[in-house]
Formats: structure tokens, sequence, C-alpha cells
């Protein structure tokens, strides 16, 4: 693909903000990659100033929602390089997500090769800082002026860099988590699967309830049952039970993250006893109260490992591991991050360097 270039004068760049105090998303880089789809298909590719959209008010996402993104990391290497984490794996998810939310798929390879030139153009953004990364969020959007309920004969592709430090206040610690049986998530046969606006849209309320009541985020249960174990705030949950170590299978309502699926490879290679499996809130009370109940963590993105320090379900408090973070947690955390930061060797093939 070849794409259209247009930068900002150097007098005009913004300036970068204190590394040790990112916070999550708050900050964005001088420059977007932007693609435009009509006509049935994708246009030249353009790198341009980070700026407005001018939307159409009947543009089809700002009423039926049409809306999916993706996030993944860009690294500053113990080389100094920049290493991207497993990017095509994100683009592969994002093209599963437009089909099922009926969107037009992209080019991994050429949305890529336009992901690396914006990145080596906002190299300074990429921080050094402890912790620190540059969260890439490509998104597509239902652009076309139309109120019949079908899909989109136009879309924007784009994608922003936004420098982050740790996705919780609480960054690497146990957070706490309120066990929701009033508000789900997805359901089977829903659009759960699929990295798709609404899926967050749906989760705040359930959110903000937690956050008032002193909780970090809810723990989501199965639409239907009410019992079954889904996700913990944005993030795929695993627990170690005994001696195993379980996550819920991927059963169409969860997201197939691609760190789930990397700390699956990673403890399938360590010889642990992992299981895909059906997990629910019963068990994992009743293991808490016999004592097999070791740890609880989330896996994503954003926060790659958070730990979970206890759960509160039906008026009863759980405490995982006595409120600290487990053995298991603290060396997933470590070891995703030496890989990605380049510490240690990516037997996997997850890197690419910039
Ligand atoms: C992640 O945990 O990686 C996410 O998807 C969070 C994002 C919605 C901010």
């Amino acid at each position: 693909m070849t794409l259209s270039i247009y930068k900002k004068n150097k007098e005009d760049l913004n300036p970068k903000p204190d590394e040790n105090r990112l916070g999550f998303g708050q900050y964005f880089s001088d420059h977007m990659f932007t693609m435009i789809y009509k006509d049935g298909g994708w246009q030249q590719g353009k790198i341009e100033p980070y700026g407005n959209f001018s939307l159409d008010p009947a543009a089809m996402v700002l009423h039926y929602g049409q809306a999916i993104f993706e996030g993944l990391k860009a690294y500053r290497g113990k080389d100094g390089k920049i290493h991207f984490f497993r990017p095509k794996d994100n683009l592969s998810r994002f093209n599963r997500s437009a089909s099922r939310m009926c969107m037009p798929e992209i080019d991994v390879d050429e949305v890529y090769a336009g992901i690396r030139a914006l990145v080596e153009i906002e190299q300074d953004w990429v921080p050094s800082a402890q912790g620190a990364t540059l969260y890439i969020r490509p998104t597509m959007i239902a652009t076309e002026p139309a109120l019949g309920v079908r899909p989109s004969r136009e879309y924007i592709f784009f994608v922003i860099l936004s420098p982050v430090g740790a996705y919780y206040p609480e960054g690497f610690n146990p957070v706490k988590i309120f066990v929701t049986d009033k508000y789900v998530r997805a359901v089977r046969g829903g659009v759960g699967e699929a990295k798709t606006a609404g899926n967050y849209a749906a989760s705040i309320m359930a959110a903000i309830e937690a956050q008032e009541q002193g909780f970090t985020q809810v723990l989501w249960l199965d639409a239907c049952d009410r019992k079954s174990i889904e996700e913990v705030g944005t993030m795929n949950i695993f627990f170690v039970i005994g001696d195993e170590l379980i996550t819920p299978p991927l059963s169409g309502s969860i997201l197939p993250g691609i760190t789930r699926d990397s700390v699956l490879k990673i403890t399938r290679e360590w010889g642990l006893n992992v299981v895909e499996r059906n997990i629910t809130i019963d068990e994992v009370m009743a293991a808490s109260l016999d004592g097999s109940l070791k740890e609880v963590f989330g896996s994503g993105t954003a926060a790659i490992i958070s730990p979970v320090g206890s759960l509160h379900y039906k008026d009863q408090e759980i405490v995982v591991n006595g409120g600290q973070t487990g053995e298991l947690s603290q060396k997933l955390f470590d070891d995703l991050q030496a890989i990605q930061f380049g510490y240690k060797e990516d037997k996997n093939g997850w890197v690419d360097l910039l």
C-alpha cells in the first residue's frame, strides 16, 4: 500500500507528558493513520496530524453502533528499539470483530505496515520509563449517513497512539472485585466475542455501581445461568484451584484475549496443569472455604496481569491469597514483560521489532 504522509511542522508538535505520570489513555501523539472505505473498497491510507473528524449527524455509527477497535502495545526494548507484541494477532482479531459486525475486513499486512510507519514517525512518543508503553488503538466506525438498520456502506478506519502507564490506579497490585449477578456483559449468540464499542458501553453501569461501593471492577457471570464465570472488568480471568490453572472456555460471549492466549501458551510450556473449562462462582466460593483457592488474576493488553485480592459475592467477601499478589500472577507478569521489553528470549516469535 502506498501511504500519503502529511506531517506537522516541528514547531507545532505537542509537548510530551511526564512519563512517570501517564495514567491510561489521557495523552495522544501528534499524528494518526486514517483510511476510508467507500464504493466497495478501501482507499489509500494516510498519516496525518491528529485531529477531529467531520461526521454527518446521520452517520450510522451514531445510531446503530457499528464500531470496533483493538488495543496493542509498542514497548521501548532493552536494546532501545521499539518492540510490537503480537501485532498481527490483534489485527486478525480486528477482522473477526469486523466480520461479526458486518463491517469490511482490512488487509492485515498493509495496515500493519501503516501502523509501523506511524509509530516510526511518532517514535519519540514511545516511553522509556519503567512499565510505560505506547498503546495503539486501531478503530473502525460506520460513517454512511443513513437511518435504515443495515450495514453501512462507508467506514473510516483509524489508528491513534497513546503513551500509557498502569491501567488501574492500583498499578500491579491486587484489586477488589464485585461479583455482579444483576448485570451481564454479553450473551452467547450476541457480540461478546467481538471487540465492539457496545460491549464496553454495556459494562459501564455495573462498573460505576461497583466503584461506588469501593470495588475496582466487576466479575461477569453467564447471562443465562448467572453462575458460570466469564470475564473480569475488561479482561479475561484465571483461577488457581488446587493444582489446576483454570480459565473459562471461549464460548461465544467471551473475548478471545491475546494476553489470555499468551498466558495459556506460557503456562503450558511451564508444564502447569492448564484447563479451559466452565467454572462457577459457587465452585470458587467453595474452593475459598476449603482452602484450595490459591490465586485469581485477570489478563489483558492494558494491565497485562491484574491480581485479584478479594471477591465480593452476595454479601460474602472472600480474600484471595491473603489479599496479596500470588506467586503465579507475579511470575507471569514478570515473564510477559521480560519478553515484551526484550529481557527474555521470545521463543514464540511474538515480538516484532521496528
Ligand atoms: C484490555 O484490558 O486490554 C482492554 O481491552 C482494555 C481497554 C478497553 C482499555
